[in-house]
């Protein structure tokens, strides 16, 4: 297989290292059924999910995002105080501000970076991973943070099946740093946002056009609400079309496709994102039975089942996609450097 390289600037970045962090405590489809009509048949047909993550009262998105940061930290053997950007795409941040990203940089006591938020909800890992890339290429940094997490318990009603079922807690991490001599890295990225899709999978309250108020409350605003239906079949048309764009651009096939790492929504949603794109079930990353939709943890998360699982190797090809609420959509075209 030969691979064009489209961008040319002369340094180019990598994936250095990748850690992960989910929360303990185990929300099972069993313990659903008791919580509203819904049965563990249907749950494991209608979307793979057995089990989620979620926190106890008092942890929040930081403190996931941090563990996620040592973690990655750790496996790559530096310290906290040599990562100069900390980039956390989240869309449960622990407040509107600060920005999550400083409380994960005082908390693992990176004394030496900056940082900020971004949100774009299921594509945020995918979108700060390509802005962290891009401040490595640019050859303004060495080493970026780049951390996806999410704490959707606090925007889940767990009275509502249509939603409750679907997410978990967690978060994951990887080091963007430039590649060394020989190494390709990043290859191709390609993103779009539609926001004509916003109301089918949104957040109603506790922003600017509806602050937070005991009506909001009343009403609900301040939980996920979604079209279901809709969002499943604009998922798998559009991650299906970025990804096969990103392919064709740099000349490759599915066939030189190692291994596929979509978010991780519904299975049903990878599966038939995969089949478009023809590419075989045997090259999928699937891990959505143990976590559920963790939002912007998802991507790294997988990427580390991946890894555990001895399924992904240095020199591989590797196409991520992803697609959200906004809508969002990205899909990336990388070589494992790790
Ligand atoms: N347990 C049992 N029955 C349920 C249920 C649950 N948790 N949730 C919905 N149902 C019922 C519905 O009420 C409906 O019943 P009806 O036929 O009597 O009206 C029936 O199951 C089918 O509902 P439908 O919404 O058509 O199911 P579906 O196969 O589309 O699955 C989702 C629903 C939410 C799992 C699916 O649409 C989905 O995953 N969508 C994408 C969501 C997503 O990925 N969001 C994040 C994007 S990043």
């Amino acid at each position: 297989m030969s691979l064009t390289l489209k961008h040319r600037s002369p340094v180019r970045a990598k994936i250095s290292s990748v850690g992960t962090y989910v929360p303990p405590r185990l929300l099972t489809n069993a313990d659903l059924e008791k919580m509203v009509t819904t049965n563990d048949e249907w749950i494991q047909e209608r979307t793979g999910i057995r089990q989620r993550h979620l926190v106890d009262p008092g942890t929040a998105t930081s403190d996931l995002a941090a563990e996620a940061a040592r973690d990655c930290l750790r496996r790559r053997g530096i310290p906290a105080t040599e990562v100069e950007v900390i980039l956390v795409a989240t869309v449960t941040p622990d407040m509107l501000f600060p920005a999550t990203a400083c409380l994960v940089q005082n908390k693992i006591g990176a004394t030496g970076a900056w940082g900020f938020d971004l949100s774009a909800a299921c594509s945020g890992f995918l979108y700060a991973m390509q802005v962290g890339a891009k401040l490595v290429e640019s050859g303004a940094h060495k080493k970026v943070m780049v951390i996806g997490a999410d704490v959707m318990s606090s925007i889940i009603d767990y009275t509502d099946r249509s939603t409750c079922i679907l997410f978990g807690d967690g978060g994951g991490a990887v080091l963007i740093e430039p590649c060394s001599e020989g190494e390709i890295g990043m290859l191709d990225y390609t993103h779009e946002i539609d926001g004509s899709g916003a109301n089918s999978l949104y957040m109603p309250g506790g922003g600017s056009l509806h602050p937070s108020t005991i009506d909001t409350v009343n009403a609900k605003m301040h939980y996920v609400h979604q079209e279901g239906g809709a969002v499943f079949k604009v998922a798998v048309r559009k991650m299906s079309e970025l990804g096969e764009n990103v392919l064709a651009r740099n000349g490759l096939t599915p066939a030189d496709v190692d291994l596929f790492i979509p978010h991780q929504a519904n299975q049903r949603i990878i599966l038939a994102t995969a089949e478009r794109l023809g590419l075989p079930q045997e090259n999928i990353v699937i891990n959505i039975g143990e976590y559920g939709n963790t939002t912007a943890a998802t991507i790294p998360l997988a990427m580390n089942t991946a890894l555990s699982d001895g399924r992904l190797k240095k020199g591989m090809t590797i196409l991520l996609a992803s697609f959200g609420g906004g809508y969002t959509v990205g899909a990336t075209l990388l070589r494992w450097e790790c």
